[in-house]
């Protein structure tokens, strides 16, 4: 029931259509007996400041950030958490005194995830298949995670060594390298590694692809960790277990960087009970 009292939180990017974030939120508002709903505001292109100033002014509790504007939101923040500033981008803001603090909740989401589905970061050699954004956040979890290599893939390995060059530097040593996706199996007889789906090839609806089409790559992985949460199996992970590796999809860290964001956002906890049935309605929307 909303009334005078009703808290408003929501999505701003754009597309926002298929989110499943109402979905986590208003489920989990439900279950605390929050006075609190949660909507998507599709924001068009150029108006990502108006849209911040304007949920100040309509006293939103809380927005996630996602696809444009993670990066483009960031000027017009109150305030950064030193993670989001770090990774330079922004997936959730909380609303503070005088303008909102940007958070980044899709890496503490991740590593929530790697650790629920008892994948090890510590002392494994870690390959990171993207040089995105997202493959760039990564690569810093894994570090600071303590991985003790971490091997940047990328079709444009310029990119990739611009992250292994960023990360040198923030860890005062050389723990990443960069690759052309070509040169994969300059790595093999090392072992295998964890390997991390960090680019957007293969996601619905274009299932069918595959950032490393070379099935001899596949030997070189123990664990393929795919960021795509749509499809749930999807040909990199089909992959990686025809070649017997264990593999995971990213809906666990869609779930949980939306339960870090709910916490954030109302200061309460959610226990792991209530965190599995909302991933299981979660699963149930897609
Ligand atoms: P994000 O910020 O969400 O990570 P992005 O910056 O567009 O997204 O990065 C997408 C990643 O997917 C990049 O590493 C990109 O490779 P390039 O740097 O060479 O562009 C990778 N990518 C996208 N489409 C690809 C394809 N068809 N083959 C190989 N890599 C691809």
């Amino acid at each position: 029931m909303m009334d005078g009292y009703t808290r408003c939180c929501g999505l701003i990017g754009c597309p926002v259509e298929h989110t499943l974030s109402p979905v986590i939120h208003n489920f989990l508002a439900g279950e605390k007996k929050e006075n609190l709903v949660y909507v998507p505001f599709h924001v068009s292109e150029g108006l990502v400041g108006d849209a911040v100033k304007g949920a100040y002014a309509l006293n939103i509790l809380g927005c996630n950030v996602t696809v444009p504007y993670k990066s483009e939101v960031l000027p017009y923040l109150k305030e950064l958490d030193p993670l989001a500033a770090r990774i330079g981008a922004v997936n959730t803001l909380v609303r503070t005194e005088g303008g909102f603090k940007g958070y980044n909740t899709d890496m503490p989401g991740l590593y929530r995830a790697m650790l629920e589905d008892a994948v090890a970061i510590r002392d494994e050699q870690v390959i990171i298949l993207g040089a995105g954004g997202v493959a760039r956040a990564v690569a810093f979890l894994m570090v600071e995670k303590g991985a003790s290599r971490v091997v940047i893939l990328n079709r444009t390995v310029q990119k990739a060594h611009m992250i292994a060059e960023e990360v040198n530097s923030f860890c005062g040593r050389k723990i990443a390298e960069a690759k052309p996706l070509t040169q994969y199996h300059e790595l093999e007889g090392n072992g295998r590694f964890l390997t991390i789906q960090a680019t957007s090839v293969g996601m619905y609806p274009y299932e069918d692809s595959v950032v490393m089409e070379e099935e001899a790559f596949y030997n070189l992985v123990h664990t393929g960790y795919d960021l795509i949460f749509n499809p749930s199996c999807t040909r990199f992970m089909r992959l990686t277990m025809e070649h017997g590796g264990r593999a995971f999809n990213g809906a666990k860290m869609l779930l949980y960087q939306g339960i870090i964001a709910y916490e954030l956002w109302t200061g309460k906890k959610i226990e792991q009970d209530l965190a599995e049935v909302t991933f299981q309605k979660m699963l149930a929307a897609m």
